[in-house]
């Protein structure tokens, strides 16, 4: 069996180069394991796309390009301002254009008819992710009978909220086109469960078997992990170096709190500023005492709203520093530049706390790699969001769970973790770990591929 994995993004990873991310990292290791073909943007604009392969071992990239109307109504159009704000619970950003929702399923179209060639009849195909939902129906329209699966990186919304996509039905029959389909955690499984049974009149058991629109799916709640032992070595390695160095001397005793997202709005970023503003007005005892590092990687900057609100954090940022900082204290430092990870795991590493409260988020690795980071007998606090898919495992485990809109309560989890004994640390970082290590990238891939090649159940009924 051939594994062919088709993604918006693909990232080349060679044994010398650390991976970007967790999916990066969980797509290799699969890949890897069976071999297969890796299908995706290439992430160039060109007016006359063209495909680019190149072999790596047993692995076939296969990259193709988007013209400039593809990339603005494919995937600055329909995938960033239209999925992504209603997925992740943004009403209010959400913008809804007939032209965009045309080339979402047109460039689908293509991408599938590029795939199709490509494939062997025991191939089995995982789709990554909402730009890409209607691969599976492309595929099927052009004869495709393989195995198809989806996994959906980011939340699936309510009922109620879906609902108002004027196209709704027809991303409904695309998810019932795969044959098995994956979410962040329970409750996304479980809204998508309530979608199928109250628009689609469908069939929806306790187990995972969904039967609707014809088709019999396997929907599954499988949370993506990250690879915990290569970044326990990456922030050990970390240790000595120049930047991690420079910055303690920089930061002299204060403790570190750091926050590390793309500049997205989801992430709640201006809430997290306003809480650190809060607890540095009601909790004055820390003043001098403690930094805030909050690294922002610039994200989608053509698309409005993210120049809104990078223009908002940056003022909140001024306002914060120019109100309590002093001649020899900087209560926050606010990157807006990319880092590598080699350089983050050695932030995660010394930081007091880490402090990951989006407004709504998928599962959130940025989570689990500072906890991944820590330094075992001495080990930071991770603050946490309700609203990040991580907090379903990681709250009785050990995280202390925010809502991050209540400035108050956010202020307050932070002084908590700020003065929190050595013993209570240990103990609740020991607690987090084992989930972490528990639910990591090799349990997410073996689980979901578990189900994809379990031999075909789509027997019409
Ligand atoms: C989220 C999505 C990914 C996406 C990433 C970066 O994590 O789930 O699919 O690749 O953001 O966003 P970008 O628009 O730069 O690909």
């Amino acid at each position: 069996m051939r594994l062919v994995v088709v993604s918006n993004r693909v990232t080349q990873v060679s044994k010398t180069r650390p991976a970007a991310g967790g999916l990066a990292v969980g797509v290799h290791a699969a890949l890897a394991e069976h071999g297969g073909i890796w299908f995706g943007w290439s992430g160039d604009v060109a007016e006359e796309p063209k495909l680019k392969r190149h072999r790596q071992g047993d692995v076939t990239y296969v990259l193709t390009d988007l013209t400039s109307e593809e990339k603005a109504g494919f995937y600055s159009g329909f995938s960033n301002r239209t999925l992504w704000p209603l997925f992740h619970y943004r009403l209010d950003l959400a913008s809804f254009s007939h032209e965009w929702y045309q080339v979402y399923r047109r460039v689908n179209q293509r991408f599938a008819r590029e795939l199709a060639p490509q494939l062997q009849p025991d191939d089995i195909i995982w789709i990554q992710d909402y730009h890409l939902i209607p691969m599976a129906t492309e595929l099927r329209r052009l004869g495709v009978t393989n195995r198809i699966g989806f996994f959906l990186h980011i939340p699936y919304p309510a009922a109620q909220i879906m609902v108002v996509l004027p196209w709704h039905r027809q991303l409904a029959a695309d998810f019932c086109a795969y044959d098995v389909v994956g979410f962040q955690t329970p409750t996304d499984l479980q809204q998508f469960k309530d979608y199928v049974a109250r628009e689609l009149s469908g069939d929806v058991d306790a187990a995972t078997t969904i039967r609707a629109l014809g088709r019999r799916l396997q929907a599954i709640a499988c949370p993506i992990g990250i690879d915990v032992d290569e970044m326990q070595a990456l922030a050990a390695a970390v240790e000595a170096r120049s930047h991690v160095e420079r910055m303690r001397s920089a930061l002299r005793r204060s403790a570190l709190v750091v926050g590390v997202d793309r500049l997205d709005y989801s992430k709640g970023i201006p809430e997290r500023l306003r809480a650190f503003e809060t607890l540095l007005r009601d909790y004055p005892e820390h003043h001098g005492q403690v930094s805030f590092l909050q690294i922002s990687a610039p994200s989608r900057e053509e698309v409005p709203e993210y120049v809104l609100l990078r223009n908002e954090v940056e003022q909140l940022a001024g306002r914060i520093t120019g109100q309590y900082g002093e001649p020899d204290w900087l209560p926050l430092r606010y990157i807006n530049r990319t880092h590598p990870r080699r350089a983050l795991a050695g932030y995660f590493r010394y930081a007091r706390v880490g402090f990951v409260t989006p407004l709504r988020d998928g599962l959130n690795l940025v989570a689990q790699e500072y906890v991944a980071a820590q330094i075992e007998d001495n080990p930071g606090v991770l603050v946490l969001s309700r609203f990040a898919g991580a907090s379903a495992a990681l709250e009785a485990a050990g995280a202390l769970i925010v809502n991050p809109y209540d400035v108050h309560d956010t202020a307050g989890a932070l002084n908590r973790a700020l003065v929190m004994s050595a013993d209570e640390r240990r103990d609740r970082h020991r607690g987090v770990l084992a989930t972490i290590r528990h639910n990591d990238i090799t349990a997410w891939r073996k689980r979901f591929l578990s189900y994809l090649d379990s031999g075909p159940i789509d027997g019409g009924g």
